[in-house]
């Protein structure tokens, strides 16, 4: 399976914000332990339940493959990138309690992974927010559900999944600022530059991705695709299908 060569983990150096530099080589994968390799010991739980996965993404049998046009980011670079992503969060939050605040839905995963690594004192909250345009627009935005915990005088670190145009944080940061919280660190797994029209950036990215439409790790089309455990292009002939039924209706 091929990986486009214009995603690059976002680096510190280049843009000049957080991010550490990332070399590939700053954490190594967990293999399922194998019995019969004398150095490697008794195979752990953990490796059995990884050996056992369906790895559909890696023998190309599963179902979305016609829909999935290729991988942009596989389970292990993204396992490796949040790793790096919790220590320099770590490092800029250190000494302080913080209020994790989670958009939903699409961070489902990246924040169920990316706290596991925050070895860290925090709250979690969600704010809902849905945009009903139609296709791979955005459109009007329209919040679901509120913050419930209290962010005032608190660190808060925003998590959403993609910052592409911004206009959703755009709408998010004032209503939180009003919340008057000690200061706003934005997290985002995926960072699309090209497509930007508000002024925002992300304090952490993830990753920097090309102007294409991607789903899985909790990223959608239509409210599918979530489940997908790595990064996809979604195929063009998905949405243009599902365009032309909405403009029928
Ligand atoms: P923005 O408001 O244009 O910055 O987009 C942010 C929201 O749009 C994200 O939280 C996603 O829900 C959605 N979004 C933007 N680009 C994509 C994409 O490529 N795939 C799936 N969802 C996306
Ligand atoms: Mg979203």
């Amino acid at each position: 399976m091929s990986l486009a060569k214009n995603v690059r983990p976002m680096n510190r150096h280049r843009n000049g914000r957080h991010g550490a530099k990332y070399t590939g080589n700053q954490s190594k994968r967990l293999r399922p332990k194998s019995k019969s390799h004398p150095k490697r010991g008794k195979k752990s739980p953990a490796g059995n339940l990884k050996a056992k996965a369906p790895r559909w993404a890696a023998t190309g049998r599963g179902t979305w493959r016609k829909e999935v046009q290729r991988v942009l980011i596989t389970e292990e670079q993204i396992e490796k990138r949040i790793k790096i992503l919790a220590r320099d969060i770590e490092r800029d939050f250190h000494g302080r309690e913080m209020v994790v605040v989670s958009l939903l839905n699409g961070t489902v995963m990246f924040l169920a992974d990316l706290m596991r690594h925050l070895n860290l004192p925090l709250r979690l909250d969600f704010m809902g927010v849905s945009s009903y345009g139609s296709g791979t627009e955005s459109g009007e935005l329209v919040f679901t559900k509120e913050l419930r915990l209290d962010v005032r005088g608190r660190d808060v670190l925003l998590i959403d999944d993609i910052l592409d145009t911004g206009k959703t944080l755009r709408h998010v940061l004032p209503k939180l600022r009003a919340l008057k919280p000690r200061r706003i660190k934005i997290c985002v797994l995926l960072d699309k530059p090209s497509r930007r029209i508000e002024n925002i950036h992300a304090d952490y990215a993830g990753f920097e991705i090309p102007d294409d439409f991607v789903v899985g790790y909790g990223l959608d089309f239509a409210e599918r695709y979530r489940n997908l455990p790595f990064v996809g292009v979604l195929h063009p002939h998905v949405y243009k299908q599902a365009c032309k039924q909405i403009c029928r209706k």
